[in-house]
């Protein structure tokens, strides 16, 4: 019997070891990793710059407190903000903790309760961000929701008539990640835009799962006419170790003072060197531009060569890429560890592609030949 909570249907296999684009289980057989531990390591495992950083940072100081100076802190805050309208950062461990803070500024700065979130969106697991989410099975059996948020229909037009004078905020993901890789329409977020800027309404972007360079930018949001008063980020901050960030302008200083938000851990040594790391790493115009090409050459293969009979269609930006199918995909998630390669699914009927952004030609052209194998063997049953 397991001495775990089952909050996980967990599959049977059991990772040991990782380099790059590939893992390996405790048998011996080695996976090609095109989920990246859901997004998070973006620079691929162990890339050996952020080895050779967190090693030395082992060596001098593991964690201290807040309550002192933190260059380090400053340098990835700094990172994350240059040459933008973002100025502010504030460090946290998760992507969920991220978004708490983040509800924390909005019900402050704004002194309003009603925030808009959509359809099938993913925030988090705390009790706030359950109620931001849009999916049912996220909060059954938990009963009542912070009240703040309502929820509308993604990518619709006639529904950006909720936002009014009485709204806080509109809370959203530029892909929806769990809920499918969406892509939310240039059209919508202009229009988006417009509204919350008649209305005085503050945007929070949840770039969780986007960010970093995953879609071929340092954010999202960058590819987009919004210009979003915060962004949330974790993931593919840290390379695997785990790190979160609100980032946000210079007027949320005067909201978030001192003693209105903490975290003992957030932004600790180890944390910002692997954060600090990861950024040297990916925020080149050269690295970010090859994730866009990569990304459009897999899409472009995988919609062109995949079996038509049961696609329904491929979609994303970047290397954050949904493949959707007629049936659920539960089948294919295993039938493809099957011949060593590992993804998640989103929702029941997508295929998600996270693979690392150092992933070679060479491993996309494998990628895609086991995918198609796959779909093949899928169509013959
Ligand atoms: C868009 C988005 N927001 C928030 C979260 C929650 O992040 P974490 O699991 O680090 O708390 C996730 C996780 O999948 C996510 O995809």
């Amino acid at each position: 019997m397991s001495a775990l909570l089952p909050t996980y249907q967990r599959h049977n296999i059991e990772l040991v070891e990782g380099t790059g684009s590939f893992v390996k289980d405790t048998q011996g057989i080695t996976y090609l990793d095109f989920m990246m531990g859901i997004a998070v390591c973006n620079t691929g495992h162990r890339h050996p710059y952020v080895e050779q950083r967190l090693k030395e940072q082992l060596g001098q100081l593991w964690h201290t407190s807040n309550l002192f100076e933190s260059s380090k802190q400053e340098r990835v805050a700094t990172l994350l903000t240059e040459n933008s309208h973002l100025s502010h950062a504030f460090f946290c461990n998760s992507g969920t903790e991220a978004n708490e803070g983040a509800f924390k500024l909005i019900r402050k700065w704004t002194q309003k309760t009603e925030i808009l979130s959509f359809s099938q969106s993913f925030h988090g697991r705390t009790f706030a961000m359950m109620g931001a989410t849009g999916q049912e099975k996220v909060k059954e059996g938990f009963g009542e929701m912070v009240a703040d948020f309502k929820h509308l229909v993604f990518n619709d037009l006639s529904s950006l008539d909720a936002i009014t004078e009485k709204t806080g905020a509109v809370w959203l993901e530029i892909i929806q990640g769990e809920g499918g890789v969406i892509v939310a329409d240039d059209a919508w977020l202009e229009a988006l835009m417009k509204r919350t800027k008649a209305y005085g309404v503050k945007i929070v972007v949840d770039e969780v799962q986007t960010g970093i360079g995953r879609t071929g930018s340092r954010f999202a949001f960058e590819q987009t006419p919004l210009k979003p008063d915060i962004i949330t980020v974790a993931k593919g901050l840290g390379s695997g170790f785990p790190v979160g960030a609100i980032i946000t302008t210079a007027e949320a200083a005067t909201i978030f003072t001192p003693g209105t938000h903490g975290s003992t851990f957030g932004g600790n040594p180890l944390a910002m060197t692997a954060a600090e790391a990861t950024l040297d790493l990916l925020l080149t115009d050269e690295l970010l531009h090859e994730v866009q090409e990569k990304g459009n050459y897999l899409m472009r293969r995988l919609a062109a060569e995949l079996p038509e009979t049961s696609l329904h269609s491929v979609r994303g930006r970047g290397l954050m890429i949904g493949i959707e199918f007629e049936r659920p995909v539960a089948g294919i998630v295993q039938a493809l560890q099957q011949v060593g390669m590992l993804v998640v699914s989103a929702g029941p009927h997508v295929v998600r592609l996270l693979p690392s952004l150092f992933v070679t030609r060479e491993e996309l052209d494998l990628a895609l030949e086991k995918i198609k194998q796959v779909c093949q063997q899928e169509v013959m049953v």
